[in-house]
């Protein structure tokens, strides 16, 4: 087992990232909370497989739990399903002092996350990511919250958990695309920030790929280290963690332009990544040699480095217009300057940004 503390002034916490975790849960959340009343959130699917084990550990360790289940999938991350877990709290007797569990994937975070934030205005909450982007991602910093009809993430609180418990036996149910979709922000990070990963990534591909659980340990804590250090520098975004976001202003673009669910979240990324970095290449900031690199790295993962099928430029660039990461009207943009360094940019211009998305068709 791994630990990963990551240091917030007042709200320490530590990631623990080890092989059959979730058995074992109720001893690590004793060791963090004495028993008190448990409300377990997840998705119906992690449910059938993940909550009875997670249940029995949290009883046996004194705890008194309830559970609250949510349809899987992006649409239960709104208002209706907010509202029936905000019920699910109140029938259970929550308190402030009660504790709320996250079982699953980020939709499961978000959610729960929010609600724990928002529920007696914040209870303390423990996260159990189950995929392997909430492990490595969106279990890591604190982001919480759902969507609203007319964009995602709209309505949210920063809300840091207690405590994370990263089980990487739970990545072996995941399906190709879902877990691919996870590799894509290790990809991701290792670009920005470790060089090293990079290098195990590709001569270690085999064993990622069969989700080996020695691999994915070593790399899931890793990856935690890498977004936890940027997070605790920069807790609200406003310098500093932009660069998590290099691959997602033309990653987003794609998966608001493209039909829904043709892409998978880090299939987008992937591209965005790809299209990032060739600008980097147009002006000299990277070599060939490194575009490519990176590019094969991805389709190693199952990742594409083109589109699928074509998909109209003006149609991404009007939308990257509108994305949240416009400030003062330029899109800013993480560009990388060798693998594991980046640079935060402002100043991409109308015709670089076309050359790349051009370059991106099949
Ligand atoms: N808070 C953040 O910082 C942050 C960062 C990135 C992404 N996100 C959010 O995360 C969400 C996406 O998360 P996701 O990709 O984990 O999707 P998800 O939570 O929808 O999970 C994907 C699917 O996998 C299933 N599943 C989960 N664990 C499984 C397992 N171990 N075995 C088999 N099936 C399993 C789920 O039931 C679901 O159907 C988005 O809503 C996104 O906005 C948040
Ligand atoms: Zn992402």
């Amino acid at each position: 087992m791994q630990r990963v503390t990551v240091s917030l002034a007042d709200r320490s916490y530590d990631i623990l990232v080890g092989d059959g975790l979730l058995r074992e849960a109720g001893r690590h959340v004793a060791a963090v909370f004495s028993p008190r009343a448990v409300l377990v959130i997840s998705d119906e699917q992690v449910a059938a497989r993940y909550l009875g084990a997670v249940t029995a550990s949290l009883q046996g360790a004194g705890f008194s739990v309830s559970t609250a289940l949510v349809p899987p999938g992006e649409q239960s991350k709104s208002k209706d399903r907010l509202f029936d877990l905000y019920e699910a709290c109140f029938a259970a007797r929550l308190e402030r002092r009660s504790l709320i569990v996250a079982l699953g994937g980020g939709v499961v975070g978000d959610l729960a996350g929010y609600v724990a934030a928002s529920y007696l205005r914040g209870i303390p909450f423990v996260q159990m990511p189950t995929t392997l982007l909430a492990q490595v991602d969106s279990s890591v910093g604190g982001k919480t919250g759902i969507n609203l009809p007319g964009g995602k993430n709209l309505v949210g609180a920063f809300h840091q958990p207690s405590l994370v418990l990263s089980d990487v036996a739970a990545l072996a149910t995941l399906d190709d695309r879902q877990f691919a979709t996870g590799m894509a922000e290790v990809v991701k990070h290792a670009m920005i920030r470790d060089a090293a990963l990079f290098e195990r990534l590709q001569s270690q591909a085999a064993r990622f790929a069969s989700r080996d659980v020695g691999v994915m340990e070593e790399a899931v804590a890793r990856n935690c280290r890498i977004k936890a250090d940027v997070v605790a520098a920069d807790e609200r975004e406003s310098g500093l963690r932009a660069i998590l976001n290099y691959g997602h202003t033309v990653g987003h673009a794609i998966e608001s332009v493209a039909s829904y669910g043709h892409y998978t979240h880090g299939e987008a990324v992937a591209l965005g990544m790809n299209a990032e970095a060739d600008v980097a290449r147009r002006r000299g900031l990277i070599d060939d040699g490194t575009h490519r690199r990176q590019a094969r790295l991805l389709e190693t993962f199952g990742l594409p480095s083109r589109l699928c099928e074509p998909l109209a430029v003006d149609r991404m660039l009007e939308a990257m217009q509108h994305d949240k990461k416009v400030v003062g009207g330029k899109v800013r943009f993480v560009l990388p300057e060798a693998v594991g360094s980046v640079r935060i940019v402002d100043d991409v211009t109308e015709g670089e940004l076309r050359r790349a998305l051009a370059a991106l068709q099949p």
